[in-house]
């Protein structure tokens, strides 16, 4: 079986509905955020306090190689920022899940955990277009998700792999 990598902005369901497909088709999962919080013992934001950016993003390509004999991976929103992020995933079924800017700024509205979300209005809604560029022109398939329920989406999903 390939492995389907979840991409999209930060809020865009990538972990809750990697953890429903792969409950859907009994199998293994992983969220990478998670994966690097193990594996360093600690949370995102210290990792970019601490150490900054470039030290997440070399923690961010190091996970994704590990993680090759699983089936269903969540990424962060940032793994498109690296060219050989974007080749090792396309070994595999990369789904991007499409999200409003509108619906993104509404699920995050509560969120400090996210260093890249804590900037101003502007700053946001730069990376978001700059960053869905980079979505669109690397997956195989493209799944809207703005309002739509969780179990439709996965449905979908199913639908196409
Ligand atoms: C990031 C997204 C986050 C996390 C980190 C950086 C980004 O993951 O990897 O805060 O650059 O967009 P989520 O997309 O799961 O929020």
């Amino acid at each position: 079986m390939q492995t389907i990598y979840l991409i999209g902005f930060m809020g865009a369901g990538k972990t809750t509905i990697g953890h429903l497909l792969a409950e859907y088709l009994q199998t293994t999962f992983i969220d990478l955020d998670d994966y690097i919080e193990k594996t360093y013992q600690m949370r995102i934001p210290e990792i970019f306090n601490n150490y900054g950016e470039k030290t997440f993003r070399d923690y961010e390509t190091k996970a994704l190689q590990n993680v090759k004999n699983v089936h269903i991976v969540a990424t962060g929103g940032g793994v498109v920022e690296r060219q050989e992020n974007i080749k090792s995933m396309k070994k595999g079924i990369i789904i991007y899940l499409e999200t409003s800017f509108e619906e993104i700024k509404h699920r995050l509205r509560h969120d400090s955990n996210r260093p890249l979300w804590n900037i101003s209005d502007r700053s946001r809604r730069k990376l978001f277009f700059e960053r869905i560029e980079k979505y669109k022109k690397i997956a195989h398939i493209r799944i809207n998700t703005t309002n739509k329920p969780k179990q439709q989406v996965v449905q979908e999903i199913i639908s196409y792999v």
